[in-house]
């Protein structure tokens, strides 16, 4: 018998601090890490051999659409043998609450399969915790949701009794234990939103340290006056800012990044959190609707062009899955627009886009920057092409751009997606590697981890995770999924 139920032995271990990579043994007690020393051999215990491995705290995905994800496929074998163990989910402005508004989104990504009814952000949160997935989760309180419960897709302000409507949903979501607000305000009904509205509902979270994060109104030609909107609107709520997914979109703006980092640079300087995050692609990711409602209106998603916009998920037609709208507005004769509307019309909600619309210099600037943590954006649309962001992200951040490009150093890459977002969100005992800490980790081969999913065959898992422990239990080894599911959720108090 010995103290630790499992001793992970000669690893090379990256403890989410920043800190290099140092030889170390980790002794697992329950659902924590009970030591981390080097030569650690008590008689008796179970131990793993992990020579030759890393092993570094489980990765936080900090941007994920995966509020139902959770529920109707708990296993999440797209994330956790990815090596996430921790999602964030309501961004972008969606949410798992009103229930209403949620079944809404969940018909996008989940088509045809029914949902648990709940009430609230509490009855989320109490939902997954008596039918737990693999993974922890945190929510976030989505603005669109809130807003579409009070005044449905009005666009126009608030009067003060909505807004006091609308501040008691959040209100209740900040009391369950959600850690922010998030807005998706390229969307519908978020876009519709000024900023006085905004900073009313996120300063419900000033008190308890949540912070607002943003899908901005531009990512294009007005990419800075967004960041200066959501810096704004961050300071006058009293609220840390995330930026989400930051990038510029469309050639024509290519480069703009330089100056939205120096952006949030001077905000820090001043005193202000803001940071942001980034998935490691040159493409982006969306419903078709919300790409079509742009277009439509006048504005361009990216450089607009019907090349760029390729068709990840349809579920009524999946011929048409890979291909671009150009390709199919020339195979039936009709405009891209007209294209993108017939699309829309036999598909609704649920045909969503991958839009090749940023360039590579501007990730890598992104990505090195200081500022910037690491977040999936995935849409977990099991059927279809989705983007493989979903699968990928992480795997392509330490094998792709910190082992072969040199972007950043592994163990910088590494508290990117650990001790860095675990701070920001208010995530405690989680995010780095030491005594007392819940057991969250990720034991990875950094000779051979990579991202094998690809836009036109995404369903894969990396390569060279090995082995993924939540709270102390095993969700995958070798690189499969064990079946277990010990995920909690993970409540702001
Ligand atoms: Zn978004
Ligand atoms: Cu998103």
């Amino acid at each position: 018998m010995s103290m630790y139920d499992l001793v992970i032995r000669g690893a090379t271990l990256f403890d989410g601090t920043g800190a290099a990579g140092r030889p170390a043994d980790l002794g697992l007690r329950g659902d924590r890490i009970a030591a981390v020393e080097s030569a650690l051999a008590p008689a008796g215990a179970v131990a793993l051999d992990a020579r030759g491995l890393a092993i570094a705290p489980g990765f936080l995905d900090v941007h994920t659409h995966d509020d139902f994800a959770v529920v109707l496929h708990p296993e999440m074998g797209f994330k956790v043998q990815g090596g996430v163990t921790t999602v964030v989910v309501g961004n972008c402005g969606m949410g798992a609450a009103p229930h209403a508004q949620a079944r809404g989104f969940a018909a996008a990504f989940h088509p045809g399969l029914p949902l648990p009814e709940w009430d609230g952000y509490a009855g989320y949160l109490d939902h997954l915790d008596a039918a737990p997935a693999s993974c922890n989760v945190a929510a976030l309180v989505g603005h669109g949701a809130v807003r579409a419960a009070v005044l449905g897709g009005d666009a126009r302000a608030p009067s003060d009794a909505e807004l006091d409507r609308m501040r008691a949903i959040v209100r209740e979501g900040v009391e369950a234990g959600c850690v922010g607000f998030s807005t998706g305000l390229i969307y519908e009904p978020g876009k519709y939103a000024q900023s006085d509205e905004i900073v009313a509902l996120a300063h419900e979270f000033a008190a308890s340290g949540g912070l607002y994060a943003t899908h901005m109104r531009d990512e294009g030609a007005g990419l800075l006056d967004s960041v200066r909107e959501s810096i704004a609107i961050g300071e006058r709520a009293g609220v840390p800012v995330q930026i989400s997914h930051h990038k510029a979109s469309g050639r024509e703006n290519w480069g703009k990044v330089r100056e939205s980092l120096r952006l949030i640079e001077d905000a820090r300087a001043r005193g202000l959190d803001v940071t942001a995050d980034q998935y490691p692609y040159t493409a982006a990711s969306t419903v078709l609707a919300a790409v079509l409602s742009v277009l439509e209106g006048g504005g361009a998603i990216g450089s607009g062009r019907a090349e760029d916009i390729q068709l990840s998920s349809a579920p009524q037609h999946p011929e048409w899955e890979g291909e671009t709208i150009a390709a199919l507005a020339a195979r039936w004769g009709l405009s891209p627009l007209d294209a993108a509307r017939r699309v829309l019309d036999a598909e609704g909600i649920a045909a969503t886009v991958v839009l090749h619309v940023m360039c590579e210099d501007d990730v890598r600037t992104v990505l090195r920057h200081p500022t910037t943590m690491i977040g999936s954006d995935g849409l977990p649309t099991l059927r279809g092409k989705p983007h493989p962001r979903l699968y990928g992200t992480f795997a392509r951040v330490l094998g792709t751009y910190a082992r072969d490009e040199h972007v950043l150093p592994l163990e910088t890459a590494v508290h990117r997606m650990t001790g860095f977002p675990a701070r920001k969100f208010g995530i405690e005992g989680r995010g780095e590697l030491r005594p007392g800490a819940f057991a969250d980790l990720v034991v990875f081969d950094p000779a051979r981890i990579a991202d094998i999913a690809t836009y036109q065959d995404p369903h894969h898992p990396p390569a060279g995770i090995a082995h993924v422990f939540v709270n102390g239990a095993q969700v995958v080894r070798d690189g499969a999924h064990t079946g277990a599911r010990p995920g909690r959720t993970l409540r702001r108090s």
